[in-house]
């Protein structure tokens, strides 16, 4: 093995102690990564307590406009949502981490990266799995997994070396947060009959706070990809925090989920999403009036799909590349625009336009002007209603309940 690893580096208790754990135990040169993802934070302080900590080198990457483009606007396309709950803020930071990390460690000539994931969870695999996929002859560690030490040891480890404790680490919860959504976890929220307690919410007000007036939001589409708030164009980083700023002041985006990890555990996750929210909402009922309701029935099965890749780590797979090639060709007619109403924790759409609209008011519409022949609706009852009839006749139609 070279002497030198790549850490991801987060900047909190974990990844801290992991520094100094990888010194102590592999004696190795550590080169801290962070990866700006938009989890707004002070990236020179993180990137100091790096050094101080005892890494050679602490790099920060700007990976935003990368992550929005290229992770979270796919995902978006896809419509993809874990298990209808789970909009995958976390998951989709993983891929993009490791191949930055992959990219340093062959820049620096390291042999090896280290993350600072446990054995329980989802981001170890993610992490694992795309870096194997990217570099397979990289060396992976995984301090947190191999050091066996509780969290209270782990803080008296930090002690014992000098390591700043982060205030993240006196408090009991787990956070992970990007462009795209908060993830919490652990503390009382392990107990799932209570309620979380309001103090673990820092993206979205209380529906019972948000304003007692309802705010409107208008969405523009160009083949799936969100352009315009309100009429005015933006990248997909400010789109995306300014809608998480509006919709979470409505108390937008809240989501508790008995959620199924794929180590086979069932785990219960908060999360905050309100951009992410309010896209998915808008980008679904814009295709409600492109698509076909073939090409919608169909779609819906690959989000299913695509939701399940992203979250159990197959980013980098040939599967994702063709259900992506579905994904961006089933968007060429969806543009347009959205109106949502925002309201005290909802977000309602409550207006959709497009030029490609597949709704058409002369055949909807129950008033004059109407232009739907209903003189040829019995002749389709016949045809449509032929094979009911004719088994009905053969085989009866006594029904389950009868029995
Ligand atoms: N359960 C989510 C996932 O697997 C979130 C994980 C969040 N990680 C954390 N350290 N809090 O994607």
């Amino acid at each position: 093995m070279s002497d030198k690893v790549v850490l991801a580096y987060s900047g909190g208790l974990d990844t801290s102690v992991a520094i100094k754990w990888l010194i102590e135990k592999y004696n190795l040169d550590v080169i801290a990564v962070t990866i700006d993802v938009g989890n707004e934070r002070d990236f020179s302080a993180v990137r100091q307590k790096a050094l101080n900590v005892g890494a050679v080198k602490a790099v920060v990457v700007d990976a935003k406009e990368t992550f929005v483009n290229h992770f979270v606007f796919p995902a978006l396309l896809a419509d993809a949502i874990y298990e209808g709950q789970y909009t995958l803020a976390t998951a989709l930071s993983r891929p993009l981490m490791a191949r930055l990390m992959v990219d340093t460690a062959r820049e620096e000539g390291a042999a090896a990266i280290a993350h600072g994931c446990t054995g329980k969870g989802n981001d170890q695999v993610r992490f694992e799995v795309s870096i194997n996929a990217l570099a397979p002859g990289l060396q992976i560690i995984a301090p947190a997994r191999e050091w066996g030490m509780t969290r209270e040891e782990t803080i008296n480890y930090a002690q014992r070396h000098n390591i700043p404790i982060p205030i993240t680490a006196s408090s009991p919860y787990s956070i992970d947060e990007n462009l795209w959504g908060k993830s919490i976890e652990c503390g009382v929220l392990e107990d799932p009959w209570s309620e979380p307690p309001e103090e673990i919410y820092t993206w979205t007000k209380s529906p019972e706070a948000a304003p007692d007036k309802p705010g409107y939001v208008e969405i523009g589409f160009e083949e799936g990809i969100p352009v315009t708030i309100d009429g005015q164009k933006l990248d997909g980083v400010s789109l995306i925090q300014r809608l998480n700023d509006l919709a979470g002041t409505h108390g937008v985006g809240r989501v508790d989920h008995m959620e199924n990890r794929l180590v086979g555990i069932k785990s219960r996750e908060i999360y905050e999403a309100p951009a992410a929210t309010v896209l998915l909402q808008a980008h679904q009922a814009l295709e409600a009036m492109t698509l076909s309701k073939d090409q919608l029935r169909f779609k819906q099965r690959v989000a299913g799909e695509y939701a399940d890749l992203i979250y159990n780590g197959l980013w980098f797979s040939q599967y994702h590349q063709d259900l992506a090639a579905y994904v961006k060709s089933s968007q060429r007619f969806v543009s347009g625009e959205v109106r949502l109403k925002l309201f005290k924790g909802n977000a309602t759409v409550v207006g959709r336009k497009s030029p490609f609209s597949l709704y058409s008011y002369s055949l909807a519409t129950y008033d004059k002007g109407d232009e739907f022949d209903q003189s040829a609706a019995p002749g389709f009852i016949h045809i449509w209603g032929l094979p009911v009839r004719n088994q009905a006749q053969v085989q009866g139609t006594s029904s389950l309940e009868e029995k």
